[in-house]
């Protein structure tokens, strides 16, 4: 027997019994002789005590250990005299009466505490004994509990979990995807899925019904805050079921996961259905963060034309938003503010602000090519009062210069204290355009994915103006993040095959890609619709966090690696042999 209680549990009520503990040595006080060994298991940390006069050679024994050894204690659990109120175990001790060493360790690189000196590379190196912080632990067991709750939640509604594959086919449309070469298909490749869209369709006409399963998805796409390479998606699918059906569903499902795992209660009111347009429209984004007003007002009526600002003049969107109470902003805050929107990752011009005075008088950075009088009308379409900071975005580009006063409305809503990370908004998104331009293509791309439905009431359109086509696609958006997307699939091969005529496939080429799809949907496909969860995503907002990352066991870094394993690397030669390959290396 290596223990009979855990680190974590030992109370008051435990005084007086005999105890064995086993664990890792946090960290080691000498005081007068006396020593104190704080011992952490994955339960909790319970102080250890050592008494020279007690026992010395026990004490000597005690005071060779190091941090991170992995001891085994008996002992007496004893009240203590100094309690700790921080540490769930902080009114208990043990009196050791026998200590074994199980394994010692090298110092380790970094101290292993909540407040650890290790910066993100050394900890991502060792990240065996990162996860022994209580603090990355802890995501790992939110993440579990979650899962869990997942999985009891879609039982109960008779969804069956079903495996599908990892070696797949490459499909176009979508990220880039890691392929995986086929030694005994020389020259041939495997594709690790995106998702496993096509599948979860094809199992709905296996007649499955309802499907999901807690996925791992693999795109090779630029990483985020919120995107890793590999990911993990709670990927469901229905059959039989209309758009309604599954917002009713899924928005269920968040509350319940809500309620059981973070302990929030969102309500009963249902939640709101934006369409993508209106989103755009007042925030600027497909997924704004409703835990906060400031939405845009647009204000070419007011400003474009009125006065000689050529800025303005030329403008296709001038949109403000108003910074309640921020008149007082020095001009080194505007600086600022104007060199964020400037950063060629948002690519604004520049920056132009209006503070609202006691008595309504608006000051201006453009206040020489306007009237007071247009500025003050400006100021009633913005509702801005006394104190208010009115800032304003302008540009050739509608949608550009609304994604760039985004950003500069969640920057202000953090720094206004905005953004709660304990309070939760969560919307859908709903009637997405089906199509989006793209310049690299030269075409038009599926915004969601080739196999969403457009409205039905739009699909006349797919011959005249396919730009204007809305699908039948919903996101669900929780404090500004993508946590799910989905939509109704196209369960018609004669449908499916337009689309992929919109998307620019010929009718070879989309036989030869999706064909197997497209086949399947002759043989009865019933009408279905689905959905897939960020996981991860979900996590990191239950816990609180900036990154997916810190939810995840055995993260990669931003350029991908795996510092720990160091994983991506390159092959023997034989390997490459073997599986028919050679590297040329660009520039080489
Ligand atoms: P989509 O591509 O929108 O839809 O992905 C679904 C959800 O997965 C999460 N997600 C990611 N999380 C972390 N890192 C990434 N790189 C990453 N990419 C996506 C997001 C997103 O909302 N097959 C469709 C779903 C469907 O139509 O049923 C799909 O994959 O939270």
């Amino acid at each position: 027997m290596y223990r009979n209680k855990t680190c974590g549990e030992l109370r008051l009520k435990d005084v007086g019994t005999q105890v064995v503990l086993a664990g890792w040595v946090q960290r080691i006080r000498k005081m007068g002789g006396m020593t104190f060994i704080d011992l952490r298991d994955r339960y909790g940390i319970t102080q250890l005590v050592f008494n020279e006069e007690a026992n010395a050679s026990l004490c000597q024994e005690a005071n060779k250990l190091g941090r991170e050894y992995v001891i085994q204690v008996t002992g007496e659990v004893n009240e203590r005299y100094n309690k700790n109120a921080n540490l769930p175990t902080g009114d208990v001790e043990i009196i050791v009466s026998e200590l074994r060493l199980l394994n010692a360790s090298q110092t380790p690189p970094f101290t292993i505490e909540n407040n650890t000196d290790g910066g993100d590379d050394l900890r991502m190196k060792y990240r065996y004994l990162d996860l022994r912080r209580e603090c990355v632990r802890a995501n790992l067991e939110l993440r579990h509990k979650f899962c869990m709750e997942v999985r009891r939640f879609l039982d109960s509604k008779g969804f069956l979990e079903i495996e599908t594959p990892v070696l797949v086919g490459s499909t176009p449309e979508g990220a880039r995807d890691f392929v995986v070469p086929s030694r005994m298909n020389p020259g041939q490749f495997y594709a690790l899925p995106q998702s496993p869209q096509t599948l979860k369709q094809l199992l709905m006409v296996a007649g499955m019904d309802r499907y999901f399963q807690i996925v791992k998805c693999f795109r090779d796409e630029d990483l985020r805050a919120d995107r890793q390479p590999e990911f993990t998606q709670i990927d469901c699918e229905m059959s039989f079921v209309e758009q309604n059906d599954i917002l009713c569903l899924f928005e269920e499902m968040a509350k319940h996961l809500f309620k059981t795992v973070r302990g929030y209660d969102l309500g009963e009111a249902p939640f709101l259905r934006l369409p993508w347009s209106e989103a755009m429209r007042r925030f600027g984004s497909d997924k704004p963060d409703m835990r906060f007003g400031m939405e845009f007002v647009e204000l070419m009526d007011v400003l474009k034309g009125t006065g000689s600002f050529a800025v303005f003049n030329e403008a296709e969107y001038i949109g403000g938003i108003c910074a309640k109470g921020c008149a007082h902003y020095s001009r080194k805050q505007l600086d600022e503010l104007t060199n964020f929107v400037k950063t060629p990752q948002i690519g604004a011009k520049g920056l132009v602000y209006a503070r609202v005075g006691e008595g309504g008088e608006v000051k201006s950075s453009v206040d020489k090519f306007y009237t007071q009088d247009v500025l003050e009308k400006m100021r009633d379409q913005m509702q801005a009062e006394a104190g208010d900071l009115i800032l304003i975005i302008s540009g050739p580009d509608a949608m550009k210069a609304r994604k760039q006063l985004c950003e500069l409305r969640l920057l202000m809503g953090e720094r206004l204290g905005l953004r709660d990370k304990n309070k939760f908004a969560l919307l859908w998104v709903v009637d997405f355009p089906m199509f989006e331009w793209s310049d690299e293509e030269q075409r038009l791309m599926a915004m969601h994915h080739p196999f969403t439905a457009p409205k039905p009431e739009d699909v006349p359109l797919l011959d005249t103006d396919p730009a204007k086509v809305c699908a039948n696609a919903y996101d669900m958006v929780c404090n500004g993040v993508e946590v799910g997307g989905g939509s109704i699939r196209i369960h018609d091969s004669v449908l499916q095959s337009k689309i992929f005529k919109v998307l620019g496939f010929t009718e070879e080429r989309a036989q030869k890609q999706f064909g197997f799809l497209m086949n399947a949907f002759k043989y009865g496909a019933p009408p279905h619709g689905g959905l897939a969860y960020g996981l991860d995503r979900w996590v990191s907002l239950f816990a609180g966090l900036d990154s997916i990352r810190d939810c995840i066991a055995f993260p990669k870094n931003n350029s991908g690696r795996d510092v720990m394993l160091d994983a991506p690397s390159t092959l023997e030669p034989g390997q490459l042999e073997e599986l028919c390959l050679k590297t040329v290396l660009p520039g080489k």
